[in-house]
């Protein structure tokens, strides 16, 4: 019987405790919950890059709560038909709060989040440091588990000026350590590091009791997390420098659909085995209903 990874066995994963360090994909749709389950993840996000790896945009503001809550969906079936036998543990499902579903009223904050748990997800995340608490709090009022996010939060894209290291600046950095803290004792039960120095990772992962999961930050954190499409090269081609590519599968994909366009055009496919067929005596009736026509 498999046991289901939880936002409180997640919240005491520590390294400097000696726990192995947390695996986190992101995931959009039942065929790829499916896969990270397979390989042995501990979180799966449904992350709002879906916005940009999935659907085309520039950026992670165009999607709302009804999209990620439709790709939280498909993930938690995904999971809930997977049966891995190489792992004991079903992973978690963390679901984010995409741009503007969590910057007006606390009330809107958890009627967001509590569509997202609905839809299948044990947790919710949201990008932001101390101006964030209230919404924080609130969700943690309702019995939800939320994962922070600082550093690069793709959510500022505007603010920020592009998507840019944060952190480098002494002050800066600082400010990230305070922020970390503000969120851990909120009640986050880890933190997402995103595009900041490996130094900033490692002091905001000396300075809290909670996990932090880094991307681009180094590998100081107490877990990773990287983007599905990127992990596994299905991309447009243009990979962040702290991504590591384990396969090409944009490149296989092309080369096996060619094979496919070129069996079409010679004719080779559909072949006989590929085909649906009657039965000799219907065939025979059919022949000689052609003749009399
Ligand atoms: O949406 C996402 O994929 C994320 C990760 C980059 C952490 O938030």
């Amino acid at each position: 019987m498999r046991t289901q990874l939880t936002a409180p066995a997640i919240r005491a994963h520590k390294a400097r405790a000696g726990s192995e360090p947390l695996v986190m994909v992101t995931a959009y749709d039942a065929p790829g919950a499916r896969m990270a389950d397979e390989a042995g993840v501990d979180l799966i996000l449904v992350g709002d890059s879906v916005a940009m790896v999935v659907l085309g945009y520039d950026d992670t503001l165009q999607v709302s709560v009804a999209d990620i809550a439709h790709h939280t969906g498909a993930v938690a079936r995904g999971l809930a038909s997977s049966a891995p036998d190489r792992t004991a543990k079903k992973p978690l499902v963390v679901a984010d709060l995409p741009w503007m579903s969590y910057h007006t009223t606390p009330v809107d904050t958890v009627l967001n989040a509590a569509q997202l748990i609905r839809s299948g997800a044990q947790a919710v995340k949201l990008e932001g440091g101390r101006k964030r608490l209230p919404m924080i709090e609130a969700i943690v009022d309702a019995e939800i588990p939320v994962m922070g996010h600082l550093g690069l939060t793709p959510q500022s894209v505007h603010a920020m000026g592009g998507f840019k290291v944060q952190g480098r600046e002494h002050r800066a950095a600082l400010e990230l350590v305070a922020d970390a803290k503000a969120l851990a004792a909120a009640g986050c039960f880890a933190v997402v590091l995103e595009g900041v120095p490996d130094e900033v990772a490692r002091m905001i992962t000396d300075a809290i009791d909670v996990p932090t999961i880094g991307i681009g930050a180094g590998p100081s954190c107490d877990g990773q997390v990287l983007v599905f499409h990127d992990v596994l090269g299905l991309g447009s081609g243009n990979y962040p420098k702290f991504v590591r590519r384990y396969a090409d599968l944009a490149d296989e994909a092309v080369a096996a659909l060619e094979r496919y366009v070129a069996d079409v055009g010679s004719g080779d496919f559909p072949g006989d085995d590929e085909s649906y067929h009657v039965s000799e005596e219907i065939a025979a009736e059919m022949l000689k209903g052609r003749s009399s026509v």
